[in-house]
């Protein structure tokens, strides 16, 4: 790798400050570093490099990340520079309650005041299970020194009983049949043993693969690195190059701020859509565009979405795991497909446009990533719906969903939250038919709280026993990247914050048009204003702490749920650094 002259002087480094100066406080600075065995020539003048950590014996998806921690030091050594490990918040998608979505700003506060306060000069970002992403980048925008995501990368294959099984597409698919009585419990014992494959992020299309992609694509990555499963040696030698350009990027003093624009968000919003990517990838950019400064709204993922399409045949869209589409050209060779849509002269953190990134870019299987003319599904992966149930816009993911469902009228049922769904989806006194849409209030960024994935609402028992396995559904949650169906997610304003979804009741006819994208509430305002005045907001649900501030601090799905004192609409001048 050619190592490029110096355009920073030593001097200009952040960590001058704490090491280079002849007073007392860099005298302990400097006797501190030699605390940890480093002598002066090993640290005098040179780049500090954090690297920022999530690994946790809590989040099996980051498993991998001790060794590549160890893997990207050996880069920054060798380039000159000094690594430093800092293990922030991980945050597990399985096992945090009441949703790692409730965490995930709480994350983008630590990673911003960690390289803030710190003596850092860059830092390569290690992050994987999915809100680590976007809470990584979040946090370094608003410090903007100069950074590089090292993505976690897929689980590697995994079969059951002859068939290739994936994270979560496939857990709920058997989740159903178990439900109709079609698998013992013994069978659903011995799936349980096999739908991991290892350390590395769910191997579906879902949050994780998508946002890998998604930084990938807005030029954060070695491009082309979310491809690479976990395990691969592949993976490991691309964390050795990330310790190895971040030391470039700190002495060309190249930042996020760079990267992040209308231009490259744009280019994330095709490939999240030519992906078939996670519904939650809309929440995630949203609030990444918000911290950048860079104005995004939903009506621009619907405009994208209509004028590309789906190539990638990848779960829950279509049939392969993340393995496969690396073996068929990866990220890569999917970006080629599509580069008549992409501003190709955006820049990467390798030091090359996207464009040049992409020359030699193939593809290997076109199964697996089709070709232009022959999609999974005609348009972009998830569309944007409006209409009086979602005044500010609702999610739907139609390559996901069953086709007869995407323009379906029917009467409603409702349930209150999740524990009411729960309890009461299976009571066969409901009489639900397929035609019936199902309907789940209070499951919002503050109804729930924290916007869990709760969105792909169960179908009772009795339904699933006569063959049946889709229906719309409809709630202000999120779901997720892994499921399917026909739900109508993250509807906006949500029925906590006192959101029309908070007034509809059991026999209220909805019309679904997800070709019009339009979502109607078949009922007249004059009734509509009635329900709202015997409406009452529900109790917070916290009363202290980190969840209070959260129930009051957070902004709506339409607007990627960021605390709004964090958001960031460029009227605000940056804080100062204070030493
Ligand atoms: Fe970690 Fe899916 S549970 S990425």
């Amino acid at each position: 790798m050619d190592v490029p002259s110096p355009r920073k002087k030593p001097e200009e480094l952040r960590s001058h400050r704490f090491f280079g100066v002849d007073d007392l406080r860099a005298f302990g600075h400097r006797s501190r570093l030699k605390q940890s065995g480093l002598n002066t020539s090993e640290f005098a003048g040179k780049p500090v490099i954090a690297i920022l950590n999530t690994w946790s014996d809590l989040i099996p998806c980051h498993a991998h990340f001790r060794q590549r921690a160890d893997e990207v030091k050996r880069g920054v050594w060798q380039a000159g520079g000094v690594p430093v490990e800092v293990p922030v918040l991980g945050m597990s998608e399985t096992f945090m309650k009441p949703s790692a979505m409730t965490y995930r700003n709480f994350l983008a506060m630590e990673t911003e005041e960690v390289l803030r306060s710190y003596p850092i000069d860059g830092a390569v970002l290690l992050g994987g299970c999915d809100k680590t992403m976007p809470a990584l980048i979040m946090g370094a925008t608003m410090v903007d020194i100069p950074v590089i995501f090292l993505p976690g990368g897929p689980m590697g294959r995994s079969s059951w009983q002859g068939e290739a099984v994936a994270s979560g597409s496939d857990v709920w698919r058997f989740w159903a049949e178990r439900k109709a009585g079609n698998l013992s419990c013994e069978a659903w014992g011995s799936f349980e043993d096999h739908i991991t494959a290892g350390p590395g992020h769910c191997m579906t299309m879902g949050t994780a693969s998508t946002m890998t992609a998604m930084i990938d694509v807005l030029g954060l990555s070695l491009p082309g690195a979310s491809s690479i499963p976990a395990l691969h040696a592949a993976h490991a030698r691309m964390a050795a190059r990330c310790g190895l350009r971040i030391v470039d990027l700190v002495w060309e003093d190249i930042r996020p701020s760079r990267f992040l624009t209308a231009r490259s968000f744009d280019n994330a919003i095709l490939a999240d859509m030519a992906l078939g990517g996670s519904t939650n990838a809309i929440v995630h950019l949203l609030a990444m565009a918000g911290r950048a400064g860079v104005p995004l709204t939903l009506d621009r993922f619907d405009e994208i979405s209509r004028r590309t399409r789906v190539l990638a045949d990848i779960k829950p869209s279509g049939r392969f795991v993340m393995a496969d589409f690396y073996d068929a050209g990866g990220l890569p060779g999917l970006l080629s497909r599509i580069s008549h849509l992409l501003h190709l002269d955006c820049p990467t953190v390798a030091g090359m446009s996207l464009g040049e990134s992409l020359e030699g870019a193939q593809v290997w299987n076109e199964e697996v990533i089709r070709p232009w003319d022959n999609p999974v599904f005609g348009e972009g992966g998830t569309a944007i719906l409006r209409g009086n149930l979602a005044p500010d816009g609702a999610v739907i993911k139609p390559s996901a969903a069953e086709a007869h469902l995407l323009v379906h009228r029917g009467p409603a049922v409702v349930f209150r939250d999740l524990q009411d769904i729960k309890a009461r989806i299976d009571d066969p006194a409901l009489g639900l038919t397929p035609d019936h849409i199902i309907v789940m209030q209070n499951g919002g960024p503050i109804g729930a709280p924290g916007m869990p994935e709760s969105g792909q609402l169960p179908l009772p028992k009795y339904l699933l026993e006569q063959g049946v396995r889709d229906m719309v559904r409809i709630s202000d949650a999120r779901m997720s990247g892994t499921s399917y169906g026909a739900c109508v997610l993250h509807v906006a304003p949500e029925a906590a914050a006192g959101g029309p979804l908070a007034l509809v009741r059991d026999g209220d006819w909805i019309e679904l048009d997800v070709p019009g994208r339009r979502l109607h509430w078949d009922v007249s305002e004059v009734e509509a204003a009635k329900r709202r005045a015997e409406w009452k907001a529900p109790e917070p649900r916290f009363s202290r702490g980190y969840g209070k501030l959260f129930a009051e601090e957070v902004t709506q799905s339409n607007l990627g749920c960021d605390f709004r004192f964090l958001h960031n609409d460029g009227s605000r001048t940056p804080d100062p650094e204070i030493h």
